[in-house]
């Protein structure tokens, strides 16, 4: 039995603000923002959009590739979304502060008549922490067949838009993917799907990436006084210095658990946070930069959505076979990181 991956597709917003529009505000030009994170531009929701917008999009994309490319048997993505077991949404930027859950909104919209859904907040992590809880709730049921994994973040709601070492760092969008249990090997000669995945979590730097105000340790009361809104602080070293450390161990954790080489991975999806985090973990790894697929200049950090985003279009650019190892690997607030090894 295997888990695999059916489809993925994406959602961005239209509105694409550059780094030269953010310098036109801000104390920051183009220069040093390409230099120091490889990011050219962001996309940004308009006022009304909600995650569950963005998630909600890029689920009906993925259903309609996955019918339209003929890999369900399914001839609407109506039907396909209503034989859906699971939808799992990693994000930090819900559409609501305590409850509902964005991916009871997503599977109402969905008409996701008989699937159970659930948020996962583990930072940017959350996609790859989202593939392996829908894939163990699949494997739980001899009856859950189907899942869809979304990262969908509004990170530009919970960025202070005058902390010049912050708000240029954030994206908007969605990501997803279809997932199916098969009867596919997922050992041995011809295994397929999701072979393995890595989590784990630090909480001693939670301080490092943190929106304080609004949860239970620091709630809003009646009679507050409106005050500034509540925003995302972050210690850009310290996390930098974690990310790299963690890219490079959880890569050298496959490379020496499983029994592979480098050369054996076609390709490694890691999180787009920062250019620079990926070219010193490749650096550290020995490893041309290129077996990294990056696409971070056009959307920046997109939080849970970048890796499902990423692969959505490493997919429709043909750079992608079915039967191609490849390793998502990515970390984020907690915090967290982790990282799977999947036959594509
Ligand atoms: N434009 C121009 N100058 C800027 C700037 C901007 N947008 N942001 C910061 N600076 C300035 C700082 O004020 C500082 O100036 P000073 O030396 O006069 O005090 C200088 O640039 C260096 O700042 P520093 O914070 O040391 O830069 P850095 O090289 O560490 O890069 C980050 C900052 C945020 C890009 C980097 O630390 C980083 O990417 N960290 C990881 C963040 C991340 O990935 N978070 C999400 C994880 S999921």
């Amino acid at each position: 039995m295997a888990i695999e991956i059916i489809a993925a597709g994406r959602a961005v917003p239209p509105r694409r603000v550059t780094n030269n529009d953010l310098a036109e505000k801000l104390d920051t030009s183009d220069e040093w923002i390409r230099s120091h994170t490889g990011i050219g531009a962001r996309h940004i929701v308009d006022d009304g959009i909600a995650v569950s917008d963005l998630a909600l999009e890029a689920a009906w994309n993925t259903l309609t590739l996955a019918v339209e490319e003929r890999l369900v048997p399914e001839t609407t993505a109506e039907d396909l979304a209503k034989t859906l077991d699971i939808i799992v949404l990693g994000t930090s930027s819900p559409d609501y502060h305590v409850c509902p859950a964005t991916a009871c909104i997503v599977q109402d919209k969905l008409g996701a008549s008989r699937a159970g859904a659930l948020d996962i907040g583990a930072g940017c992590s959350g996609f790859i922490y989202g593939l392996e809880t829908a894939a163990g709730l699949l494997e739980l049921h001899d009856r859950r067949k189907r899942a869809l994994v979304l990262g969908a973040e509004t990170l530009s709601r919970f960025v202070d838009w005058n902390d010049r070492s912050l708000c240029i760092l954030f994206g908007d969008g969605a990501g997803a993917v279809l997932i199916e249990k098969t009867c596919a090997p997922r050992a041995g000669p011809g295994k397929r799907g999701l072979l393995r995945t890595i989590l784990g979590s630090d909480g001693s730097g939670a301080e490092y990436l943190i929106v304080r105000k609004g949860g239970s340790r620091n709630p809003y009361r009646t009679g507050d006084p409106v005050e500034k809104a509540p925003c995302i602080e972050m210690n850009g070293r310290a996390v930098y210095n974690f990310a790299v450390k963690k890219v490079v161990e959880i890569i050298e954790q496959f490379l020496s658990e499983e029994n592979i080489t480098m050369e054996d991975i076609a390709r490694i999806v890691p999180h787009q946070a920062n250019a620079r985090i990926i070219q010193a973990a490749a650096k550290r790894l020995g490893i041309p930069e290129e077996k990294f697929f990056i696409n971070i200049e056009e959307y920046a950090n997109t939080s849970s959505a970048s890796i499902p985003i990423a692969l959505h279009e490493l997919n429709r650019n043909g750079g992608l076979r079915r039967g191609d190892l490849i390793l998502i690997v990515g970390f984020g607030a907690g915090l967290t990181y982790g990282g799977s090894l999947i036959v594509w």
